[in-house]
Formats: C-alpha cells, sequence, structure tokens
C-alpha cells in the first residue's frame, strides 16, 4: 500500500491482564479458591499466584500509570470466585465492591473497562462437581453473568464471555479442569466445549436482553495455520487444524453451528459431544456483537505420517490433541522465535485479521498480543526492552496494514498492562509495560517502573499510531 489508513477516531489502545495472574489476595476478603488455587503442582522453580503482582491492593496506582500510558482502554478480567466464592451460592459483597472500585476508578481516568468475565479460574466447588463436564456449570455461569450485568452494567459496555476457550480445550489436560483418570479425556473436553459454547451463547442472549446498549462478544486465541509446503497433503493439514483450532470456535459463537470439517474430526475420533434437545436454538439465537481474538504467533502444520501424536510447535506450549492422523507440527524456517521458542510473525497477523474479518465480518478487537522476555533493572534503575517495542511495532505496522486492506479494528490491548504471572513460566517471563520488582520467590517490595516500552507506547497513543 502507498497510503496508509489512519487508525480510527476513538480507537481503544490499552492492554491486558488477568485476574488471577494480577490480583493476588486469592483468599482475602471472602474470595472462594478457584481451580488455580487449588493446582497442586506448578512448573518446576516457578511461583504460584497468591500474591501475583498485588494488583489488588496497589489497583490505583496501576491505574494511575495506565491513564499516563493514556490508555482509552483496560481490558481485565473478573474473578468468578471473588463474587460467588462457591460458584453458584451466595454473592460477596466485598469481591463486587473490588471490581466497583476499580471500574469507577479506570472510569474517572477515562480508561474504558473492556471486562473478561472469565480467564481460566473456574471456581474450585464448580470442579468438585466435575466443572464443565457437568451441565450445572451452564446455569452456575448465567447466573453469575447476571450478577454481573446486574452490578457493572450501568458502567461496562464491553464484555468478553470466555477467555481462549480453544486454548482450554487444547491444553485442557494442563489447566487442572479436567480429571485424568476418566476413560476418555478427550472427548471429555469436547463434551466440556459444548457447555461452554451453550453457557457463553446464553450469556450473550441474558446480556443483550438485560443490557441493551452493551457490546459482548467471544475471546478465543486466533492463530492463522500455514501449510509446511505447498504439497496438497499439507494444504489440507492445515485446512483441518484451521478448522479444529480456530473456526470450530469462532462458527459456533457467530453462525451457532458445528464448522463441518472440524465436526467430522470428532466424529472419526469419537469426541462427539451430547447435545441436548434446545442446545443448537441457544447457539443460533446468541450473536455476538463483536470478535475478541488473542494473538502471539501463526502455527505451520504438515500431514501427519500417522505415527505417535501429532504435536503443535509452541515451543514451551505443546499442544496434543487425540492420536495422529490429522497433521503435525512443524517449525516454520522462515520465523524467527523468542526466547521461549515461540515463533514471531507480525504478517501472520495481518493475515489472520483478514481471514478472520473476511468469515465473519464483525468488528474485531485484539485483546492479547505480547512478548515474553526476562527483563531486568539495570544499575541506573531504567528497565530496557528494545525487543518488546520492536515485537509491538511490527505487529502495530501489520495491524495498520490490516486495516488499510478494509479489515474494521476498533481497539488493541496487548499482553500486558503490567508484570504479572505468566501461564506457564511463573513471574520471570514478563509481558508488561510497567515492570514489577519481585521475583520468582522473593516478593520484594513489588515497586512499579515503567518500563522503556511504557514511554514509546505512550508516544505511539498520544499520535494515534502515527508515530509507531
Ligand atoms: C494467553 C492467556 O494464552 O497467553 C494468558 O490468555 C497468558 O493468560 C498468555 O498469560 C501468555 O502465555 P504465557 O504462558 O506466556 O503466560
Amino acid at each position: 500500500h502507498t497510503q496508509l489508513k489512519p487508525f480510527p477516531k476513538d480507537f481503544f489502545w490499552g492492554a491486558s491482564t488477568s485476574a488471577y495472574q494480577v490480583e493476588g489476595a486469592w483468599n482475602e476478603d471472602g474470595k472462594g479458591p478457584s481451580v488455580i488455587d487449588m493446582r497442586e503442582k506448578y512448573p518446576e522453580r516457578t511461583t504460584d499466584y497468591k500474591v501475583a503482582s498485588d494488583h489488588y491492593h496497589l489497583y490505583q496506582e496501576d491505574v494511575r500509570l495506565m491513564a499516563e500510558m493514556g490508555f482509552k482502554a483496560y481490558r481485565f478480567s473478573i474473578a468468578w470466585t471473588r463474587i460467588i466464592p462457591n460458584g453458584t451460592g451466595e454473592v460477596n459483597p466485598k469481591g463486587l465492591e473490588f471490581y466497583n472500585n476499580l471500574i469507577n476508578e479506570l472510569i474517572e481516568n477515562k480508561i474504558e473497562p473492556i471486562v473478561t468475565m472469565y480467564h481460566f479460574d473456574l471456581p474450585y466447588a464448580l470442579q468438585a462437581r466435575g466443572g464443565w463436564s457437568n451441565r450445572e456449570t451452564i446455569d452456575a455461569f448465567v447466573k453469575y453473568a447476571k450478577v454481573l450485568f446486574d452490578n457493572y452494567g450501568d458502567r461496562v459496555k464491553y464484555w468478553l464471555t470466555i477467555n481462549e476457550q480453544n486454548m482450554m480445550i487444547m491444553h485442557g489436560k494442563a489447566l487442572g479442569t479436567l480429571d485424568p483418570n476418566l476413560e476418555d479425556p478427550d472427548r471429555e473436553l469436547y463434551q466440556q466445549n459444548h457447555h461452554m459454547l451453550v453457557a457463553q451463547a446464553k450469556a450473550m442472549d441474558v446480556c443483550h436482553q438485560m443490557l441493551p446498549q452493551a457490546l459482548i462478544g467471544p475471546a478465543p486465541n486466533i492463530s492463522y495455520i500455514y501449510p509446511a509446503s505447498s504439497k496438497p497433503e499439507d494444504i489440507l493439514a492445515a485446512q483441518s487444524f484451521n478448522s479444529i483450532r480456530n473456526w470450530l470456535y469462532l462458527d459456533a459463537a457467530v453462525y451457532g453451528r458445528y464448522n463441518k470439517t472440524a465436526w467430522s474430526f470428532l466424529e472419526e475420533k469419537g469426541y462427539v459431544p451430547t447435545i441436548v434437545e434446545g442446545d443448537m436454538e441457544i447457539l443460533k439465537n446468541a450473536k455476538p456483537d463483536f470478535i475478541a481474538f488473542n494473538y502471539y504467533t501463526s502455527k505451520t502444520v504438515e500431514a501427519s505420517n500417522g505415527e505417535g501424536n501429532d504435536k503443535n510447535n509452541t515451543g514451551d506450549q505443546e499442544i496434543v490433541i487425540g492420536e495422529a492422523g490429522v497433521y503435525k507440527g512443524h517449525n516454520n524456517p522462515n520465523l524467527p522465535k523468542n526466547e521461549f521458542g515461540w515463533e514471531i510473525d507480525p504478517i501472520g497477523f495481518r493475515t489472520t485479521l483478514r481471514e478472520v474479518y473476511d468469515r465473519y465480518q464483525l468488528p474485531i478487537i485484539i485483546t492479547e498480543n505480547g512478548l515474553g522476555a526476562f527483563d531486568k533493572v539495570e544499575e541506573d534503575g531504567t528497565v530496557r526492552d528494545p525487543y518488546r517495542i520492536d515485537y509491538l511495532k511490527k505487529h502495530l505496522e501489520q495491524m495498520q496494514l490490516a486495516i488499510t486492506d478494509g479489515v474494521e479494528v476498533f481497539g488493541y490491548c496487548p499482553w500486558s498492562a503490567i508484570d504479572l504471572i505468566s501461564t506457564h513460566q511463573g513471574a520471570k517471563k514478563r509481558y508488561g509495560f510497567i515492570f514489577v520488582d519481585r521475583e520468582e520467590f522473593d516478593l520484594k517490595e513489588l515497586r512499579r517502573i515503567p518500563k522503556q516500552s511504557f514511554y514509546w507506547y505512550k508516544e505511539v497513543i498520544a499520535s494515534n499510531g502515527e508515530k509507531l
């Protein structure tokens, strides 16, 4: 393109976090335990989530720093277990109060709250009764959703249902939401998936009924799948994996139907979920107002050779679904990798944006994108992260190209606003614009230090993306 389209006026420049990764205060003020809190094991030499970045106590300072960067939006998640400690019973006034305060603080600072209703941290009390394997969890989610709409709907206009439902299914065995002793865990995952799809649809519907002004959408992790070569078998494998990993979730959310290619995979593997009467109508009748998605990298696959498990190649985050036969992960020789083995692919971001918009024609907001790295405080007290600036700048350039291509994007909330505990490598893997001075096991003073990327992003926002 010779002539780039500018970023839209009123674009939501911001960043993201999730409750369990940033808040800490895991058992304070009546909060119930979540599946995250009850995890027995963490990856070796990594911390738990008990204190995290202590955002629960330091949120005012954090919001002040976000305002200083010029944030127009902040995407955070509400911990279900603060609002309804046992998942479905009593509402906890102290939990309601915390998010009331946070939302008010944001609004005072002219920052639009964008709320994820559920980001991995299912109430443990529900898990103990089967979690998403149990259909009753659908009702618990809808009840929780109503409490949120009732209490925050006067101030929160943008809602996200479930964070990365597709990753919860594909990493299901790792997230503590699946009983490993089940006879057929893979089939069970797709049963859980179906229940989550119904829960999401019901929540979208209730949102539209209760809050006619509000907008709601799903928030999966979407990355376009490349074939390893132009061999027809590889193209077919990539097409299958695109359907299984991406379109299964978005077709269900937007069109209320199961993607055919993904469905035939479920049939072939014997993973077809039980669908009760009325479920498909519920899916059909609910419509999202926009699509939010998280993007870190593209993926490349080749045809399966039929041996062993077919794995995907996301460095530290291996995805294993079922047995061999569909696709095989492939390292893309054209892409550099970050320190954790994740491929870096800004052009893939443009491709993914185009593809999602072509398929669904709904406005898009990016709710995660970012670079995990081992940042450190220099002797002069600064934190220099040019590698993160480089990553974000290249992705923003490609996003602007996608906007120029005609894709409707209304916001960019990279991961993460402030340093938090990563899902896989504890505190040492950092993503934030704001450094949180703690170590894996030594909490120090949790002092906030704006990184070099903080000042860079501030300029980006002030110029509405003209100065990248
Ligand atoms: C996304 C999640 O999968 O990726 C976040 O929504 C997570 O919760 C992020 O932190 C990065 O993954 P990780 O393992 O590097 O923290």
